[in-house]
């Protein structure tokens, strides 16, 4: 049971650096962080400095709530563990099939397949589902740009607009099974072309609008995507940001692609080219809005999205129809409390998981209303998201603690000039979130009274699945708590065996779940190996965990070589590819840096060619090198040239060492089978 409780509003009794008091868990101190992700992973040392403070479901938000008792949730989960075809069956029923399934799961692991036998079309789901009720005149999409202009569209309008578009995907030859990649700012028209897509079968493949022309073209060359969809321009704090122009040099050598559809947001000069590109509201001229959804087997693939992995190329993982409606449907139900009246919203951008998720499926499908913000946190001011609040009277704000450090940093006084009382919950996603920002983000944004889901989840797993339930489960900053329902997660260790209470290990999940990946794209080998190999038949996540005395589940953070930089993940292979691309450069290894904003800062230590100056503008060069091979976001922080990198006996980097550096800190691990030792002395000597 929970040892303390802290009914909202009373002091915390324990923090994070507060002084003259004792010091909360390492996963609240940032500073700490890589230190003790070694410890909880090298040398299973127990961890007793934990995080105390409790908060408990406000009263009134629990005799509210969909779950309103921890006795509730548990009740709730033991049958989804012990009985998950009923569980999920039930779940599935309240959304419209044609026909229905025949079996709830089929597992040969690592293959599932849910609701085998069924029929359905998520956009149905979406949409048609909601227009014979008194949903049809509802706001489905309140958008707003970033220049200030607005948009609202009800479901019967969204339902009209992504009819017209599927239509327009048809006349160009878009058929069932096709890839199409959509490359676009967060507007309304990436939901509409992500929901047209599934409307007729095709998988859309959304590449994030801040990705370079590099990255969509090898997204193009994976997934073998026949269609574009774009915009001219993106606005991004007050400039715009050529989409088109990306599309344009990715596609100059040559691709599958056969049509772009370019939607004019920014207005800015594009070249079309003949016989290639097509604007969107030319192309709507052609059409009209009946456009019957196609009945998908359960297990259609809906959409591909990529994700960095340790070994380089980022991989396109596949989620399909039924399960992952039924596992954002639920999530969303029951994580979000989500009701009628609520104005929900989801600040990340629909090219990852999260706006694919809780953006676009999981709201429409139940029926709610969202907000899509367009354009930076900061612009024109550092106000606008608690503007944005206070406007639309949101009631449901999710969002990255990357984000929230930002606001802790510009100023509570941006806050405070704004009511944002309209709001009952929160939510954070991405990373782990420090107890210090949860609790400014408890205090300062949720009036102490609004409950926080910190959610933990991966682009793999389609869903949320460790999580608070709002009006059930007593939170604790920087825990994501409890496993939702029909999820069986484990701390374990090297082994396979379960660890004790506060001892750290890897996270796995060991069984199925409905809106779990199926493959990589193209790539049952790299599936099974990657996820499913190290621990036979359990869902190998990379992410290192604790479980605590209550249960609760603390994520240390990435256990492979993979960067989280803003919550989003950044495959340290690819920048170091993309730092070799360069003339100058001979080798290149990237490594993670605590960062108070950003969770974690990207380092680069690079070795020159022989004969090249290791010059200031270089370290520049390089850095812009990977912001246009990768994209602004996998920039590195720093640059530092090394006349050697430290290497194991078998010509392995080591890159714990370069951590360890690049964090400030001595060396203190084994450096036993370091080739050659003279290297780190240069190596800490090569910051300037
Ligand atoms: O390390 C975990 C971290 O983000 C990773 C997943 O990244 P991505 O696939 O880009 O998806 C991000 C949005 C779902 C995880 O392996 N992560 C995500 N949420 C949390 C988290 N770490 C700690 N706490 C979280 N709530």
């Amino acid at each position: 049971m929970i040892s303390r409780v802290h009914r909202p509003g009373t002091p915390p009794s324990l923090g994070c650096g507060e002084a003259g008091r004792p010091v909360a868990t390492a996963t609240a101190c940032p500073e700490n962080f890589f230190g003790i992700l070694g410890l909880l992973m090298h040398d299973n040392i127990e961890s007793h400095l934990v995080e105390k403070r409790v908060f408990k479901p406000p009263r009134d938000f629990s005799r509210k709530a969909r779950i309103k008792s921890l006795g509730q949730y548990r009740r709730m989960y033991r049958e989804s563990i012990r009985q998950p075809a009923k569980f999920w069956a039930r779940e599935a029923s309240e959304l419209v099939w044609r026909p229905r399934w025949k079996k709830v799961l089929e597992w040969k692991a690592p293959f599932a397949k849910w609701f085998v036998g069924g029929k359905l079309n998520i956009s149905e789901n979406c949409l048609d589902r909601h227009l014979s009720g008194p949903r049809r005149n509802k706001a489905a999409i309140i958008w707003e740009g970033e220049p200030g202009d607005r948009r609202t569209l009800t479901y019967q309008q969204l339902h009209h607009e992504v009819c017209r578009f599927a239509n327009v995907l048809k006349r160009n030859n878009i058929r069932n099974g096709d890839r199409v990649i959509i490359y676009l700012p967060n507007i309304p028209e990436a939901a509409i072309a992500m929901l047209a897509c599934a409307r007729i079968g095709a998988v859309h493949s959304v590449v994030f609008g801040g990705f370079s022309s590099d990255s969509i073209r090898d997204r193009i060359i994976d997934s073998g995507a026949i269609a574009l969809v774009t915009a001219d321009g993106a606005y991004r704090r007050g400039g715009i940001v050529p989409l088109k122009r990306n599309v344009d040099d990715a596609l100059r050598d040559g691709t599958s692609i056969k049509r772009v559809i370019v939607f004019r947001r920014a207005g800015n000069d594009i070249h079309m080219e003949e016989g290639r590109d097509v604007w969107w509201h030319r192309e709507l001229e052609y059409v009209d809005a009946n456009c019957r959804a196609t009945p998908l087997d359960s297990e259609h693939p809906l959409y591909l999205l990529y994700t960095s992995g340790s070994t380089g190329k980022p991989k396109g993982i596949l989620h399909t129809t039924g399960g992952y409606l039924v596992g954002v449907y639920s999530t969303m139900k029951y994580i979000f409390d989500i009701r009628d009246e609520d104005i929900f919203w989801c600040t990340a951008d629909v090219g990852w998981v999260t706006g694919h998720s809780y953006i676009v499926y999981g709201p429409l499908a139940n029926g709610a209303t969202v907000v899509m913000y367009e354009g930076a946190p900061n612009w024109p001011e550092p106000d606008r998201f608690w503007k944005i609040i206070e406007e639309y009277r949101v009631n449901i704000l999710y969002t990255a603690p990357t984000a929230i450090r930002a606001f802790i940093r510009w100023g509570d006084e941006w806050v405070a000039k704004h009511d944002l009382s309209s709001l009952r919950l929160l939510g954070t996603v991405g990373e782990p979130i420090n107890p210090e920002a949860w609790m400014w983000y408890h205090k300062n944004i949720g009036g102490s009274r609004c409950p926080i889901v910190d959610t933990w989840w991966q682009t793999e797993t389609g869903t949320i699945l460790i999580t608070p339930s709002p009006g059930a489960i007593p939170t604790k900053p920087g825990s994501a708590t409890l496993p939702f329902f029909g999820v069986d997660p484990a701390v374990v260790d090297e082994n396979g065996r379960e660890v004790g209470p506060n001892i750290g290990g890897k996270l796995i999940i060991r069984r199925p779940w409905p809106a779990m990946l199926r493959t990589i794209y193209g790539d049952k080998a790299r599936y099974r190996q990657q996820y499913w190999s190290e621990f036979k038949g359990n869902y190998l996540t990379g992410d290192g965990a604790r479980r605590d005395e209550d249960g609760y589940f603390w994520i240390v953070g990435r256990i492979d070589d993979v960067l989280n930089v803003a919550g989003h993940r950044l495959g340290t292979s690819e920048i170091e590819s993309a730092l070799v691309s360069h003339p100058r450069v001979a080798e290149a290894a990237v490594v993670p840096r605590p960062d108070e904003l950003k969770g974690q800062g990207v380092v680069a230590f690079v070795t020159l060619k022989t004969g090249v100056n290791a010059t200031r503008d270089l370290k520049e060069e390089l850095r812009d090198h990977v912001g246009v091979h990768i994209g602004r976001i996998a920039k590195p922080d720093e640059v530092r040239f090394a006349e050697a990198l430290p290497k194991t006996r078998s010509g392995k980097i080591m890159r714990r060492l370069l951590k360890e550096i690049a964090s400030g800190a001595k060396v203190t691990g084994d450096t036993t089978t370091l080739e050659d030792f003279s290297v780190l002395g240069k190596l800490a000597e090569s910051e300037e």
